[in-house]
């Protein structure tokens, strides 16, 4: 089977002022279609960075990155937010919504970008299947944190992306909430056979994805199933 995502020898230093802070080193990664994977690690360990470097949003200094073999490195600019917006979605923790838009303009807004036909009526179908239909043209600050982060949701997954990047997605929200959302995050991606990659502090939300990776001291490393 062709890996979906497949990191090579991926390294980035961070440089401020006379500090160098090496938070990648040689980290190696493949993602099967389908598979859900979760990455731990101690805060500052580098996980953000590395899935902003997975979505095209940063890049190493060092190493490849390819989706559905496409190398990130050689694409253009703004051939690369075509192909992020198409073949990936991305839901951070602090949701990352535009504010002057509604929920409704918020989902449809990947596929303006992408000059899809009836943007809205897709938006809406997304929305209704987060369980927002009824918060339409609310704006961000009209909503709770929970729904926020169903309409990020929504947004991620309207292109239908093979692959969904989550960092810490119910970090911000009260446990029983972000219980729901990381139900909706794992039962949306099972329905529709996307690759899952998420960051998390939680062991047990990592227990219910089918491979966990370690980041520590910039080295990716295996968990073993004994481990688990
Ligand atoms: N733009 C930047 N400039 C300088 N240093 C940075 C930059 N971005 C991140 N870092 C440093 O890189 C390290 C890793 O940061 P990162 O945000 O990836 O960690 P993390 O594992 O996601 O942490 P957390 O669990 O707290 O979210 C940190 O020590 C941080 O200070
Ligand atoms: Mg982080």
């Amino acid at each position: 089977m062709q890996p979906l995502l497949q990191l090579k020898k991926i390294t980035k230093t961070f440089h401020q002022g006379e500090q160098c802070v090496e938070v990648l080193k040689n980290i190696n990664l493949s993602v099967n279609p389908g598979e859900q994977i979760a990455i731990l690690g101690q805060s500052g360990s580098g996980k953000s960075t590395l899935l902003s470097i997975m979505a095209g949003l940063d890049h190493p200094d060092l190493g490849t990155i390819e989706v559905n073999q496409e190398n990130l490195a050689t694409i253009s600019q703004n051939e690369l937010s075509r192909f992020r917006s198409k073949h990936i979605g991305i839901v951070f923790q602090q949701y990352h919504l535009m504010r002057h838009l509604t929920a409704l303009e918020n989902v449809s807004l990947p596929l303006e970008l992408q000059r899809t036909v009836e943007p809205s009526k897709k938006a809406r179908e997304a929305l209704h299947a987060v369980g927002l239909s009824n918060r339409l043209d609310h704006f961000p600050s009209q909503l709770s944190g929970g729904e926020c982060q169903r309409v990020a949701i929504a947004r991620a997954m309207i292109s239908e992306p093979s692959i969904i990047l989550a960092d810490e997605p119910s970090g911000n929200l009260d446990q029983k909430t972000g219980e729901e959302i990381m139900g909706l995050i794992f039962c949306l991606c099972r329905d529709r056979g996307q690759t899952l990659i998420l960051v998390t502090h939680n062991h047990d939300l990592a227990k219910k994805c089918d491979r966990t990776v370690i980041l520590s001291d910039g080295i990716l490393v295996e968990k073993s199933a004994q481990e688990a």
